[in-house]
């Protein structure tokens, strides 16, 4: 399928039927997020994958009652990684061993912690939210790519869900990504015409 008709066939599932996604389409799915551009390369997510159905039941009443949770497949909890500290040194080790010489990535080291470092926590979270949201753009688009359906959701209670999913403290609930198989229908997209979006 061309980029253009999976952008124009996506939609935002509503209710799955249950079957679930074979392990070597999600693995693809996973590396296609894992691989979205974030500034810097800080890559300030960690994605918790549920399919156990006992715990997305749990996690439904906290995310307005919404079918998508217990009917799809996989629900992805994109999560902000807020120890952007932690990311960085490996980004900076990565560079390293993919030849990068020492001196450069030293100077960007310096350059990327000075400015983390300057950052107040609402800046910091607001950063990682922006970095995630494109991560999401390619789970959408990579998962109808690979012949199934999702619904970002941003409808859901992030403390509940923490609290469910014994998330540690610095990894703190965004958005949300279920994916599977669609049980219903796609709605007419209905979009602002060209005109009124680009001037
Ligand atoms: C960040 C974000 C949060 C969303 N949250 C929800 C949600 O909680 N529940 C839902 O059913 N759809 C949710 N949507 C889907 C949008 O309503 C949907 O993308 C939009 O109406 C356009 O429809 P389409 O995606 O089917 O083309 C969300 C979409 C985005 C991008």
């Amino acid at each position: 399928m061309e980029f253009k008709d999976i952008v124009m066939q996506r939609y935002a599932t509503k209710q799955f039927d249950g079957r679930m996604v074979d392990e070597d389409k999600l693995f693809t799915l996973l590396d296609i997020i894992r691989h979205s551009p974030s500034a810097f390369n800080i890559q300030p997510w960690k994605i918790k994958v549920v399919s156990a159905s006992r715990i997305k039941a749990s996690l439904r009443p906290h995310a307005n009652d919404q079918s998508q949770i217990t009917t799809c497949s996989h629900l992805l909890v994109f999560c902000a990684n807020m120890e952007f500290e932690s990311v960085i040194d490996k980004v900076l080790g990565g560079m390293e061993q993919s030849g990068v010489p020492k001196a450069m990535v030293t100077q960007y080291g310096t350059m990327i912690k000075g400015y983390i470092g300057s950052m107040t926590p609402d800046h910091r979270m607001g950063f990682a939210r922006e970095q995630i949201h494109i991560a999401l753009a390619n789970a959408v688009n990579g998962a109808k790519s690979l012949g199934f359906d999702s619904c970002p959701m941003g409808g859901f209670d992030p403390a509940a869900f923490s609290e469910v999913l014994f998330l540690p403290e610095e990894y703190v609930p965004v958005v949300l990504c279920a994916i599977g198989y669609a049980a219903d229908t796609a709605p007419v997209k209905w979009r602002l015409p060209r005109e009124e979006v680009f001037f």
